[in-house]
């Protein structure tokens, strides 16, 4: 595919204090003709979302943030980018947390995990525009204040940790990351690069694990991810490749 050049300087920062939420709004501005690198955040989300239709209460003090790409690269060459922003997430984290206090990885395909509980949350949504352009947009949230766990996961925040960070100076450092991660396609190493990074900061790479699909859920050990970034799982039905699916442990 044609490289794409992307720098820190190509993105522009649109600071909000409240939305229905920052995916909303970015997807919004792509059909009124944005053409990209636009960065949404707010202080608060009235209307947040999460993956699988679920609500992200979405209180003052988090990070709530949505970057907008339109036509960015080829859509073979983007089944990693969930893994790509995971990695920027998790090193934003990493760059704040006391070093050696917790262990911080990443659960498949891109939740950050604190010790094994949930940290951030990404969503990611495509939509073809009317003009036939392709928008994409990565939602990304960040618990920086005490939040009470999720109905499915249990959960923490940087303040459980004992880091005190506003969320502006944390999206500082998330910009600088996702400049980073987003700088593999220019350098026509994609997802190569991107799978062997994110390998090595994979939780439960060995260990029992359910994964719930939208019909069904499986057991069996997980056994890495393949070159393209599915998850691997040695069930009782051979080894099958998962492309989507909420993972549990044990
Ligand atoms: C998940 O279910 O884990 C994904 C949560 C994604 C939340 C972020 S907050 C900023 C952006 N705007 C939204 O409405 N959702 C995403």
């Amino acid at each position: 595919g044609k490289a794409r050049r992307i720098s820190i300087d190509d993105f522009r920062h649109v600071p909000l204090d409240e939305v229905s939420s920052t995916n909303t709004e970015a997807l919004a501005r792509a059909r009124a003709g944005d053409s990209g690198f636009l960065w949404i955040t707010a202080e608060r989300q009235t209307g947040g979302r999460g993956r699988r239709g679920r609500e992200w209460v979405s209180e003052r003090g988090n990070l709530y943030s949505s970057l907008l790409l339109v036509d960015f690269a080829p859509t073979e060459e983007l089944s990693s980018l969930p893994l790509a922003v995971a990695l920027a997430v998790h090193e934003t984290i990493v760059s704040v947390m006391p070093p050696g206090s917790a262990t911080v990885d990443i659960k498949w395909p891109n939740d950050v995990l604190i010790d094994r509980r949930k940290t951030s949350g990404i969503l990611l949504e495509a939509e073809r525009l009317q003009d036939g352009r392709m928008a994409l947009v990565i939602g990304i949230g960040i618990n920086i204040r005490a939040r009470p766990d999720l109905a499915q996961y249990p959960v923490t925040s940087l303040a459980d940790q004992g880091v005190s960070i506003s969320p502006q100076e944390l999206f500082a450092r998330l910009y600088v990351a996702m400049a980073d991660a987003l700088s593999v396609w220019d350098r026509g190493r994609g997802i190569a690069e991107i799978v062997a990074r994110w390998r090595r900061v994979a939780c439960g790479i060995g260990e029992k694990i359910t994964v719930n699909l939208p019909d069904r859920s499986i057991s069996g050990i997980f056994s890495g991810i393949d070159d393209k970034g599915l998850l691997l799982l040695d069930s009782a039905a051979g080894t099958l490749s998962i492309a989507a699916g909420d993972v549990f442990f044990g």
